[in-house]
């Protein structure tokens, strides 16, 4: 299975993530959670990109294009790939295609803006694995703690109130025109095309498991 999550921010891709790559044995490539991984271990990557990721903004796509294309290189890849917020702009999808990087499915979650802010500000991530929970909506086991590892959790640099709309507004111009560009990639008839399904996000977690799974099956 090889596919592309596609969503705002804070539209659940991360979330969703883990199921589909649990049920298809194949890695999450997730740009974020490998910018930020650098910016931790404080690389002079990661020491660029969190400026530009503090104020909601996309880092450039030759610096994206090469991350991504050095991580389909690992054997893990072998099997699939699930990309989570990449591609996130038409030069970056045609980059893919270019590369003639295969893919099944581009799989869009449609979440209203509004329900956002409040997803991503009550937000809570476990660094190490990228686990991300919700203090109303999705809590952990214990308060401040990830199941899995026991360790604790934190919110992330970029989930303030004004960040996000910020990220909102970089993916209305930005990123959104990727659905026209792969809904119409779908219809046009070239075998090489991945197919395009939507689905809304809102409802809980589990229902929005069971439809991406739906959408997958056909
Ligand atoms: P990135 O890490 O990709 O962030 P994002 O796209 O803004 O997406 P999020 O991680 O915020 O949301 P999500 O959809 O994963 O939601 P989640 O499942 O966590 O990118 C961060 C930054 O890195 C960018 O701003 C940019 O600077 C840079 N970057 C990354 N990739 C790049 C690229 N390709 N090009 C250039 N720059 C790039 O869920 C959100 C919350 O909602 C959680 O609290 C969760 O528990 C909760 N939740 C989940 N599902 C539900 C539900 N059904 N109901 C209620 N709550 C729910
Ligand atoms: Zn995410």
């Amino acid at each position: 299975m090889r596919l592309i999550l596609l969503g705002a921010p804070g539209a659940g891709k991360g979330t969703q993530a883990a199921f589909i790559t649990e049920k298809f044995g194949i890695p999450q490539i997730s740009t974020g959670d490998m910018l930020r991984a650098a910016v931790k271990a404080q690389t002079p990557l990661g020491i660029e990109a969190k400026k530009i990721m503090d104020a909601g903004q996309l880092v450039s796509d030759d610096i994206i294009i090469g991350l991504v294309r050095d991580r389909l290189q690992q054997p893990d890849c072998a099997n699939g790939y699930l990309f989570d917020g990449f591609p996130r702009t038409i030069p970056q999808a045609d980059a893919l295609k270019e590369a003639d990087i295969a893919l099944d499915y581009v799989v869009e979650i449609i979440v209203p803006e509004e329900n956002i802010v409040e997803r991503v500000t009550g937000r809570r991530v476990h660094p190490a694995s990228g686990r991300s929970y919700h203090v109303k909506f999705n809590p952990p086991k214990v308060e401040g703690i990830d199941d899995i590892s026991g360790e604790p959790l934190v919110q992330r640099d970029d989930d303030k109130e004004d960040t996000v709309r910020n990220r909102l507004s970089v993916y209305r111009n930005q990123t959104q025109p990727l659905v026209e560009y792969y809904s119409s990639w779908a219809k046009s008839g070239d075998a090489r095309a991945p197919k395009y399904r939507h689905l809304s996000g809102v409802g809980s977690v589990d229902e929005i498991r069971e439809r991406i799974f739906q959408a997958l099956e056909n």
